[in-house]
């Protein structure tokens, strides 16, 4: 069929892809063994057959769990070029990365390991398959403030490899007024600013990220359509929600794809876009989240091209290359 074809084919942004969130549980494996580290799971399939959420924290214990393969540069490196690889064949032609450092130097894996092994894949993903990437740092919200600033101060030799400042884990008692002052602080070094919030979480979080933390766009945000005067804001300010349909089926934040709202998003008139989240967990990268989505909800070709030309509207490209795909 020709939509699906389409869907597949157009060239896309993906603003929304946690890069822990891509490894594959035979890149655990294969890492776990390079590493020698223990994992509580005997195979793939055992591994895989854990992956049964039932809402983000859910999901979120299973994903620190799976991140404590990675050691090494390397490992950092091998995980980002697995998913720029198949991005690629998604017609993915270029992505904004959320990375977790304090996943990792919690367990005393070092900044400098983290960036450069993920920076290097950036470098090579635009020689080797033409796909423009870079790196969205995110603060851990169920940690403190206190701690995000550490995290940011670890992060200032390699700010040049940074575009961005994110927040993500547990939405739901971490509101994003627990990271005004660090993000005041991202703001005047520079950084984009971006957050996740009502994926789990009230409108009122939604509304707090835009007024308090000042982001340019909103991870997920699919519980502003309980709130019009938000929605009136969202679409008056043109600010992109990046919208995930597979990980928001996984974490019952829909009982079904065809109940997701992510048209209604689009008819008012929001800077929607479509993206994979965790796509290792979810069962799907950025074409299945399209075909799946696109066939639930009966949305059609003009959707696609208005998700496609957002996903370059949205991303943080320098203007004058961003003419290029809108
Ligand atoms: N929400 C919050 N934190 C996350 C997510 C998410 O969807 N994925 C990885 N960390
Ligand atoms: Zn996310």
């Amino acid at each position: 069929h020709r939509l699906p074809e389409l869907l597949r084919q157009m060239p896309k942004a993906e603003l929304h892809i946690h890069i822990e969130g891509s490894l594959e549980p035979e890149l655990i494996f294969a890492l776990a063994q390079r590493n020698g580290v223990a994992i509580p799971y005997r195979t793939v399939e055992e591994l895989r057959s854990a992956y049964a959420f039932t809402n983000l924290q859910s999901f979120l214990d299973i994903y620190y769990a799976g991140a404590s393969v990675l050691l090494t540069e390397q490992d950092f490196y091998d995980m980002a070029q697995a998913y720029f690889a198949r991005a690629a064949k998604d017609h993915v032609v270029h992505t904004e990365l959320f990375f977790d450092p304090q996943t990792h130097t919690a367990r005393g894996v070092s900044m400098e390991t983290v960036v450069n092994g993920l920076h290097r894949a950036c470098v090579d993903a635009k020689a080797e398959l033409g796909l423009s990437a870079s790196l969205i740092m995110c603060f851990l919200r169920h940690l403190s403030e206190e701690d995000a600033f550490a995290t940011l101060e670890q992060a200032l030799p390699y700010r040049d490899r940074i575009i961005g400042i994110g927040l993500d884990s547990g939405e739901v008692g971490n509101p994003p007024e627990k990271f005004s002052r660090v993000f005041a602080r991202c703001r005047e070094l520079g950084f984009h600013l971006v957050a996740h919030a009502g994926e789990e979480g009230p409108p009122a979080y939604v509304w707090t990220a835009l007024d308090v933390l000042k982001v340019e766009r909103i991870d997920h945000g699919v519980q502003s359509s309980k709130d019009a005067a938000l929605m009136r804001r969202l679409a008056q300010d043109r600010i992109p929600l990046t919208v995930c349909p597979l990980s928001n089926l996984k974490l019952c934040v829909f009982p079904d794809l065809a109940s997701h709202n992510l048209r209604q998003l689009l008819d008012a008139g929001l800077a929607v876009t479509v993206n994979s989240d965790d796509p290792a967990y979810f069962g799907g990268y950025m074409n299945e989240n399209f075909t799946q989505t696109f066939a639930a909800t009966g949305l059609a070709a003009q959707h696609a091209y208005a998700l496609a030309r957002n996903s370059f509207e949205a991303s943080f490209i320098d203007a004058s290359e961003k003419r290029v795909f809108i």
